[in-house]
């Protein structure tokens, strides 16, 4: 099972960069769909685009839906979920069963959980209390197969970057670590939101950050060549050996197809600065 990871595209209309992110977000998704063997699944963990705004979800949605494999889409800071909900309902995934979007995709060896991190109008993710008794249900929904986690922001400290933990509270963060670990089967979690790659721990969960597809809000130093290439994550499971991660450079007209792909295992360090 391969997952395609991707975050962080913040498409805006009005920014100075509008059209970059534009490109970004529409070069990554053709290099996804050119893979071979192809992804399974393309997984977008939010902001995805940066007002909110239901003209900047049109766009969003459109480049998405050039995509061959099913995409879902969770929310981060910079997203409102209302519009999110109306851009994207057409799946069915997103069906409001809270005010949350939390929920669980069964259809690959590994469950996917997508949770609702968001705390409108607050850059930094909040967990709430209710959406603890959801996540323990949506783990023990099925209890046969490993379950893979997707949230915006990185539920462990993220030690590069000015900002060590991505939550409005030590509470809201341990709420979700908690749950996470509180049965055996979450055996990766996935975020975003940091805008560069890091990797972390929750208890004995692996976890990493992938960086921003827009690459102009990219942290980290990257090289004159490498400035104008989004990193996605393509994270490869294998029932013997759990997740490999590997960071995978977009190509774009001006590259040499040598340099496309480099290889990280664990996910972080690569791409970072
Ligand atoms: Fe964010």
């Amino acid at each position: 099972m391969i997952i395609a990871h991707i975050s962080d595209t913040h498409l805006a209309l009005d920014a100075p960069d509008a059209e970059r992110r534009m490109r970004d977000f529409a070069s990554t998704i053709a290099e996804i769909n050119a893979l071979d063997p192809a992804a399974d699944v393309i997984v977008h963990t939010g902001d995805i685009v940066h007002n909110g705004h239901p003209e900047e979800y049109a766009q969003a949605s459109a480049l998405l839906a050039k995509a061959r494999a099913p995409v879902y889409v969770l929310p981060g800071n910079k997203d409102n979920r209302a519009n999110l909900r109306a851009a994207f309902s057409a799946r069915g995934y997103l069906a409001a069963v809270s005010e949350f979007i939390d929920y669980a995709v069964e259809d690959y060896p590994v469950r996917l959980i997508a949770l609702d991190t968001l705390k409108q109008g607050r850059n930094r993710g909040e967990f709430r209390p209710e959406q603890v008794r959801h996540l323990i249900e949506l783990i023990d929904a099925e209890p046969g197969r490993p379950i893979a986690v997707f949230t915006h922001h990185p539920p462990f400290e993220v030690t590069v970057g000015p900002d060590r933990f991505h939550f409005e509270t030590m509470d809201g963060m341990a709420r979700l670590r908690d749950a996470l670990q509180r049965r055996a089967r979450v055996i990766a979690v996935f975020s975003g939101h940091v805008h560069r790659a890091a990797a972390g721990l929750i208890g004995r969960i692996p976890a990493s950050v992938v960086p921003c597809i827009a690459t102009t809000l990219r942290k980290g130093e990257y090289s004159p060549p490498m400035k104008t290439r989004p990193v996605y994550h393509l994270h490869r499971y294998d029932p013997a050996w759990g997740f490999a991660t590997e960071s995978r450079i977009v190509r774009t007209d001006s590259s040499a197809p040598d340099e496309r792909k480099i290889v990280s295992a664990p996910a972080a360090s690569l791409a970072d600065g």
